[in-house]
């Protein structure tokens, strides 16, 4: 196994799009990011320096972080941020992760522009468990702001109003010849007739749900969030910010040019997928050599929505721009996630100190309601807390993720970090325990680290609580987590074990 060394400098760079140059926040001058190629088993050192003039955290998406939680990155919650002209050194190993996942900034929005592949081949020796690609090709889907997307943002909290929606959806940073002078900004992916290719789809977007259709082409999908699944083939494919996805495509058409086009669907009402007719993606091919966990510690029921607070009082001059007054919030269980701002939860829980986070994050809602239909005025307001949910070192977990109808169904991209997490069903509607257990799939589920929460209904995960650390888990649609729809998993060190998680590197920022 390799070590790989890279440097990360994050600083402001002019880039052009939709005929606008504008500053914009970058790693080493580029938009994306740079990829990074690894094996499984292999090191990632990355010295993130700090160029820019907002603080800033670098996440990598899905990496599972064996003992190595103060390289997660979530700001205030695994480290505090590294300010301007600070630096921090990112340290972990690949362990049994195969495919791909990502990096990206988390702090603020910043990962708007702050982001990149991360690309993981098989252990050094092995093979893919499909025909070896001839090509792989790497499609990072994004959103760009016209504006600066921090500034888009802030304007959002201090009025209290939904914010800005992009001003344009963007495959590997560039928007695409059906944008307005977009037509040189257009990614070109070749291929040779005949020839079986590899392309690796993320959603790095923001906000979006995003579809992704390549004309005349099957896709043959053989992994998703770095685990292979047994290959299916469909024309089109759906991923949540966060998710990726592996497909092959083999170029079986005249020779011409072909659109690979990727978008949102029109409105958050009905789904235009129905996801009850695609039993066979749940199919998987190898064995697993982690079976589902059968024996549930903790049987968890998260009421996931959004929701509206009251105007902060003495909030005089900005004045609050959600409906009636308000402002819009999110909540699960009815706690708004606030960040700590003097430590990181990790810090807190590592070192004992108090008053930091509580533990009292509630296992279930506060009381029952139709989640789905007309929720009464009193469940509106969720409460801010910087709450966790503790977990013993082994125990196992089922959440039932319940989606609300708080004035608008969504669909919410559910990304937990730290884990892997088996999706054992999902569907539309109030979860019914009594009816819908007999839905699980506990044969092949699949193995992803973010699960889509179909608009108006339910998905049941499980997980095995064998990574300590302070996990955060939250909705991937940013516009969500800066409501304060996330919460954490403290899970503790191993029987008998004092120090599981390594000591904290010395170059980790104060807050
Ligand atoms: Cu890509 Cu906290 O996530």
């Amino acid at each position: 196994a390799k070590v790989h060394h890279h440097d990360f400098v994050v600083q402001a760079t002019p880039v052009k799009r939709l005929c606008k140059t504008r500053s914009t926040i970058t790693v080493n001058g580029m938009y994306p990011g740079p990829t990074l190629e690894v094996n499984n088993g292999d090191t990632l050192v990355v010295n993130v320096v700090n160029r820019a003039q907002y603080n800033v955290t670098i996440h990598w998406h899905g990496i599972r972080q064996i003992r190595t939680g103060w390289a997660d990155g979530p700001e205030f919650v695994t480290q505090c941020p590294i300010r301007p002209g600070g630096s921090y050194t990112y340290r972990f190993t690949i362990q049994g992760q195969e495919g791909t996942l990502w990096w990206h900034a988390h702090s603020s929005w910043l990962r708007a522009t702050v982001y990149g592949a991360l690309i993981i081949h098989p252990k050094q020796g092995d093979s893919y468990p499909f025909k070896n690609p001839k090509r792989q090709t790497a499609l990072l889907l994004g959103e760009w702001w016209n504006a600066d997307p921090i500034a888009v943002v802030r304007e959002a909290t201090r009025t209290g109003a939904a914010p800005n929606i992009s001003d344009a959806y963007t495959i590997n940073g560039q928007p695409g010849d059906l944008y307005n002078c977009s037509t040189k900004d257009t990614v070109i992916v070749p291929v040779d007739s005949g020839e079986t290719n590899l392309l690796r789809v993320v959603n790095s977007a923001l906000n979006q749900q995003l579809f992704l259709k390549v004309a005349n082409h099957k896709l043959t999908v053989v992994g998703a969030d770095a685990s292979y699944v047994k290959p299916f083939t469909t024309s089109v494919l759906m991923l949540g910010p966060g998710q990726t996805t592996d497909v092959l495509i083999t170029a079986d058409q005249p020779p011409a040019r072909y659109y690979i086009a990727a978008r949102a669907y029109a409105s958050a009402q009905g789904a235009p997928f129905d996801n009850t007719t695609t039993t066979a993606i749940l199919d998987y091919k190898s064995p697993r050599q982690v079976p589902v966990p059968t024996q549930i510690d903790h049987n968890l029921f998260f009421a996931v929505g959004l929701g509206l607070n009251s105007c902060p009082p003495g909030a005089s001059n900005s004045s609050c721009q959600g409906p009636n007054g308000t402002r819009f919030t999110a909540s699960m269980n009815n706690v708004s996630f606030v960040l700590p701002s003097s430590f990181s939860l990790l810090q807190a829980h590592q070192q004992s100190i108090p008053g930091v986070f509580t533990t009292d994050f509630p296992p279930q809602p506060p009381k029952k309601f139709d989640y789905t239909g007309n929720v009464s005025r009193s469940l509106w307001q969720p409460i801010p807390g910087t709450k966790v949910y503790s977990l013993k070192y082994g125990e196992t977990v089922q959440l039932v993720l319940q989606g609300t109808t708080i004035f608008t169904a969504e669909n919410h991209p559910i990304h937990l970090h730290g884990y892997d997490f088996y999706i054992l069903a999902e569907g539309f509607g109030n979860f019914n325990p009594s009816t819908d257990t007999s839905k699980f799939n506990l044969v092949d589920p699949p193995l992803r680290n973010t699960a889509s929460l179909p608009v108006g209904g339910w998905t049941v995960i499980r997980f095995v609580a064998d990574n300590p650390g302070v996990w955060l888990m939250h909705c991937h649609l940013d516009v969500h987590i800066t409501w304060g729809l996330a919460m954490a998993f403290l899970v503790e060190n191993g029987p008998g074990e004092l120090q599981t998680l390594e000591a904290p590197p010395p170059d980790l920022p104060p807050c």
